[in-house]
């Protein structure tokens, strides 16, 4: 079914997608099929070949995904039976993306032939890190790819319908006024240290949709939806939360996350 050549769009915060990603590529190409890797931040809808079968990986927010992804994943153009697997990485529970999901693409004619949901190291403002706990997650996360690759390439696998709960969640977390508005609680708006900040502008080229911009210090827009980056990959922690305490997350280092896909080469 998947055929030699598979494109594959993902996003990633803060890498634990990219480790999946990158796990599940290896897996592929060592059973001869080649994969093309995209961006999703840098994915025109439109441009889309739906005459090759793809996979999607994204991490799970606020029990969906974030709304840049999703705005790609509606926007896919029609198919006629094109099959499509979807893999996200999630710290506990996702509710409303698996269905959701595979009830926008079979609308449009794709063929939903696979979802895995893969628990990885917690992303979301970090108390802590425990490098210990945190590892044998990867390693978790990265032996369920390969079986997943493995089910995948056999025929095995399977893209429940509606699960628990989603179609309320769908509609609770999938929009962006809702994203926004639990981002932008006043006196809570991700901002800058500028006394720790060496203006090296890595936070404004890691947003994914461009709310950086930098003048002699980043400054944000209104339209953060909370992936993670900026607060996750400076290098001096100097992007903050006022009255938040957190520990920087990444599973990376930031020029995975920016340099060239396969698919771009
Ligand atoms: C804003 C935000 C919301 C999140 N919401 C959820 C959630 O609802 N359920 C969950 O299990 N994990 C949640 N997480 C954790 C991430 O899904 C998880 O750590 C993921 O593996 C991060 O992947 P990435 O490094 O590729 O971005 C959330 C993380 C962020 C940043």
């Amino acid at each position: 079914m998947l055929g030699t050549h598979i494109n594959f769009y993902y996003y990633s915060g803060t890498g634990n997608t990219l480790l999946i990603v990158k796990e599940m590529i290896k897996n592929f190409s060592a059973k001869g099929i080649q994969v093309s890797l995209y961006k999703i931040e840098d994915t025109d809808p439109k441009k889309i070949d739906i005459a090759t079968p793809f996979g999607i990986a994204f991490p799970v927010a606020f029990q969906s995904t974030l709304p840049f992804v999703w705005n790609l994943l509606e926007a896919l153009p029609r198919a006629e039976k094109t099959p499509v697997f979807m893999v996200d990485t999630m710290m506990a529970f996702s509710g409303a993306v698996v269905g959701p999901l595979k009830k926008v693409l079979t609308e449009k004619g794709y063929n939903c032939i696979g979802a895995c949901e893969i628990v990885m190291p917690n992303n979301w403002l970090p108390k802590q890190i425990n490098e210990e706990e945190n590892r044998k997650k990867i390693n978790s996360g990265l032996r369920k790819a390969r079986e997943y690759v493995e089910n995948l390439i056999e025929g095995n696998t399977s893209w429940g319908r509606i699960p628990f709960l989603s179609k309320g969640l769908y509609h609770a977390c999938c929009n962006n006024f809702v994203m926004q508005h639990i981002n932008l609680a006043e006196g809570r708006k991700i901002t800058v240290d500028k006394g720790k900040c060496i203006k090296c502008g890595l936070c404004s080229k890691l947003c994914p949709v461009n709310n950086i911009n930098m003048k002699e210090y980043p400054q944000w827009y209104d339209s953060c939806e909370l992936c993670m980056r900026c607060l996750s990959f400076c290098p001096v922690n100097a992007v903050i939360i006022p009255g938040k305490k957190f520990k920087q997350y990444r599973a990376v280092k930031a020029k995975e996350l920016t340099e060239k896909t396969l698919g771009e080469n």
